[in-house]
């Protein structure tokens, strides 16, 4: 089956490969690990696993900060729900970039996005899921006088006026091409990647000298920077934008991407233990018919989704990763043990983020940033 790998869609099993070749970025290599974890002191499991697996511009950044510049990091999220453990895979990934490099955070929650994509939201509803949300941004633990979190709609004055000369350089024809827009695409869609693109540029103009970004996110978002922001940095006498791209955390199904719009797929960080009893009791394994045949022939971790939520966040540990691997293979390891352990894990784990949440509520302000 094709896959399509859009900000707005992603269908299909992804050949993250033939993705490097198409968007034209770097693989991450040993060498840029070694580099990054020299830095940083200690290492990180999604470099090791090469969850993060392509940047453009990476190695030069690094190059930046050793000659004593600053840079910021840069995300985001678009509003249209809950948050889900896919979401947290970027934002914890750029907590240890911000502890690395003891670098400001620009979060952007693009409200305005999700209410002109999404015919069912209102407005006020996407403005409040992007303050749900932040909670779940605070609740990962950066740094409060280094993380600026904004909404669009809530700081517009700073924002359009940086977007506006974006897309004063972005025609119809390539925003067509970068994103695929149709005549019956609203025309707030057309506009909106120079929203999205801004926040690149932002620390630049705040710090009046050139601070480049590092975004780190998956690789769905890339369109932004490789179409827009990076298209436009120099016509503006802007720094390019560098970006290091992670994989999908996969839904609890077959196949695809933990989604929110697909909801037994994906574990909000807002569920409670029953629902994640029931999700990970649903989800798609590599077992056998029965537990006859699997004690025979053994099980298929390569296909099984449990097995890539211990690969992609509840198993740390390289070799225990390779046992849980290997006791699957061989039969010893039953779904249902598997399934239950999985399931105790991501329980302590929400329960140790929804305590954070809660007290992010008393912090918000130490974050979000308004005009
Ligand atoms: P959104 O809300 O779709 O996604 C938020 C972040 O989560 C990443 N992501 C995933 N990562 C791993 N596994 C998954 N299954 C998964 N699903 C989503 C996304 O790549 C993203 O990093 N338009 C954006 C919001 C935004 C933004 C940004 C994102 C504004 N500025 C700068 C990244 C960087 C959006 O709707 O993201």
């Amino acid at each position: 089956m094709v896959f399509k790998v859009t900000p707005w869609e992603v269908k299909g099993k992804v050949d993250y490969n033939k993705l490097i070749n198409q968007f034209g970025t770097k693989p991450i290599t040993d060498d840029l690990i070694e580099e990054l974890e020299k830095i940083a002191g200690k290492s990180h499991f999604f470099l090791r696993r090469k969850i993060f697996f392509s940047h453009r511009d990476f190695d030069n950044i690094i190059k930046w900060y050793k000659a004593g510049n600053e840079f910021a990091l840069y995300t985001g999220r678009g509003p249209s729900g809950n948050t889900h453990l896919g979401h947290l895979l970027p934002w914890i990934f750029t907590k240890y970039l911000q502890d690395a490099f003891d670098a400001e955070l620009y979060f952007q929650l693009t409200d305005d996005e999700k209410f002109m994509y999404n015919p069912d939201l209102t407005l006020e509803q996407t403005h409040n899921f992007a303050y749900e949300n932040a909670l779940d941004v605070i609740a990962i633990g950066f740094k409060p006088k280094k993380t600026f979190i904004f909404a669009n709609t809530d700081y517009a004055n700073t924002l359009y006026k940086i977007a506006i000369k974006v897309a004063k350089k972005t025609t119809f024809s390539t925003a067509k091409a970068v994103f695929g827009f149709t005549n019956e695409t609203n025309t707030g869609m057309i506009f909106f990647p120079a929203m999205q693109a801004a926040p690149c540029f932002l620390p630049t103009i705040l710090k009046g000298k050139e601070v480049p970004a590092l975004i780190p996110a998956a690789i769905d978002q890339d369109p932004y920077w490789r179409g827009i922001a990076r298209a436009v940095a120099d016509k503006l006498n802007y720094p390019k934008p560098a970006q290091i791209h992670c994989m999908f955390l996969p839904g609890l199904g077959e196949e695809g991407k933990m989604s929110a719009s697909d909801p037994d797929s994906a574990i909000f960080t807002t569920d409670s233990e029953k629902d994640v009893d029931k999700k990970i009791a649903k989800a798609f394994t590599g077992g056998r018919a029965t537990v006859e045949e699997q004690k025979r022939k053994g099980g298929i971790p390569e296909v099984c989704s449990i097995y890539k939520y211990y690969y992609f966040l509840f198993e740390e540990d390289d070799k225990k990763l390779s046992e849980i691997f290997n006791n699957c293979r061989s039969g010893n390891l039953l779904c249902k043990e598997c399934k239950a352990e999985l399931a105790s894990r991501i329980k302590r784990f929400l329960k140790k983020h929804q305590d954070a949440r809660e007290k992010a509520k008393d912090k918000l302000d130490l974050f979000i940033v308004k005009d």
